[in-house]
């Protein structure tokens, strides 16, 4: 009876612990609801459950249902009398600053989600296309000040490389993505000139647009291929490949192609996605999700900035260095010289 007893105990509290794991998807489910249904710009200013019901068209039972969520939820606080206004994280979020957005965030949520459902169905054939463009919106910022902010700090962490972008490169921006980094570096330097290589579709085509909104496309020419087949010589100064989002099996040849690219003694810069902590069981929780969506999508673990140096230098690229900077850590080799 008592071994029984301690079974059904250990059951009950799995259950309870995979109940707690949804809690958190479900108010994604409903963040993405009160989004379409245009509460979030009316939670920027204080606003009663009898408006949010008004415009999302329930009850005002319901809607101070939802609203007990996202109190309990840190995406609405009380403000003055009987209202709700969005904390400041998330009133920053649907702000979309920079282009940090939430839609953008929450299709993240769905493309992982589906890329886990489908984790043990080895007949389930997804591409990595599939994802491109979720991924690229969700990692690329806006080239706006504080993008450019950021891009600051890491390249006067490498003088070298940024003073050939400040004389006009040109640069050869490699997984371009919708240009976060390739359209930001650009509007930086207005002598740069760039020649951005993206391989999914989609994403170049958003990557045109936003060229365009910036300004920026006199001095730029975007290609939509696979980074394994640039066949330019000796034609760019410095170069960046976006190696996190590059499977294993392309990575030798787009590192050869890069090389063959820049002109000698030409820069290669790439950057360390920094592992996540794994103290906490949450954030182990966390690292081991995003390992599997990762592999799923066919892109390899996160790699450290010691591999990358190692990985360059079996490329063959000298004087590879690791740079400690406030964004993460990069990583310079240079191409021999002739
Ligand atoms: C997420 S984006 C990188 C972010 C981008 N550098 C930025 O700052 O916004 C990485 C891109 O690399 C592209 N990519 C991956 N493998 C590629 C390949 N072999 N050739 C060209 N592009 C590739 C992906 O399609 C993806 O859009």
């Amino acid at each position: 009876m008592n071994e029984e007893l301690g079974t059904v105990q250990a059951a009950l509290g799995a259950r309870a612990r995979l109940l707690q794991w949804a809690d958190g998807g479900l108010v994604v489910d409903l963040l993405r609801a009160a989004s379409g249904a245009g509460w979030l710009d009316l939670l920027t200013t204080p606003t009663t459950v009898e408006a949010l019901a008004e415009a999302g068209g329930v009850s005002a039972e319901r809607a101070r249902r939802v609203v007990e969520v996202f109190v309990a939820a840190g995406v609405v606080r009380d403000g003055e009398g009987p209202a709700y206004v969005l904390t400041e994280e998330f009133a920053a979020l649907n702000g979309a600053p920079a282009g940090v957005r939430l839609d953008d965030a929450i299709d993240m949520v769905t493309a992982a989600r589906d890329r886990v459902r489908s984790a043990l169905s080895p007949d389930v054939r997804r591409t990595w296309e599939q994802d491109a463009l979720v991924v690229a919106r969700n990692w690329g910022m806006l080239p706006a000040a504080a993008t450019r902010a950021i891009f600051s700090m890491a390249y006067d962490a490498v003088p070298a490389y940024r003073d050939r972008l400040a004389a006009g490169g040109p640069l050869l921006d490699i997984g371009s993505g919708i240009g976060g980094a390739l359209l930001t570096t650009l509007t930086m330097f207005p002598e740069l000139r760039a020649v951005g290589v993206e391989r999914a579709e989609d994403v170049v085509k958003e990557l045109r647009e936003r060229a365009e909104a910036a300004g920026v496309t006199s001095r730029l020419e975007i290609r939509c291929a696979d980074a394994q087949e640039i066949d330019d010589e000796a034609a760019y100064e410095v170069a960046y490949w976006a190696q996190a989002f590059f499977p294993d099996d392309a990575r030798a040849v787009t590192l050869e192609a890069a090389r063959r690219a820049l002109v000698p003694g030409g820069l290669l810069l790439v950057q360390e996605l920094t592992p996540p902590a794994q103290d906490a069981p949450e954030a182990r929780l966390h690292s081991a999700l995003d390992a599997l969506v990762a592999d799923s999508r066919g892109v390899p673990p996160v790699r450290t900035a010691e591999e990358l140096a190692a990985e360059l230098r079996d490329g063959g690229f000298e004087d590879v260095e690791v740079t400690t900077t406030p964004i993460g850590r990069l990583v310079l080799g240079r191409r021999a010289l002739d």
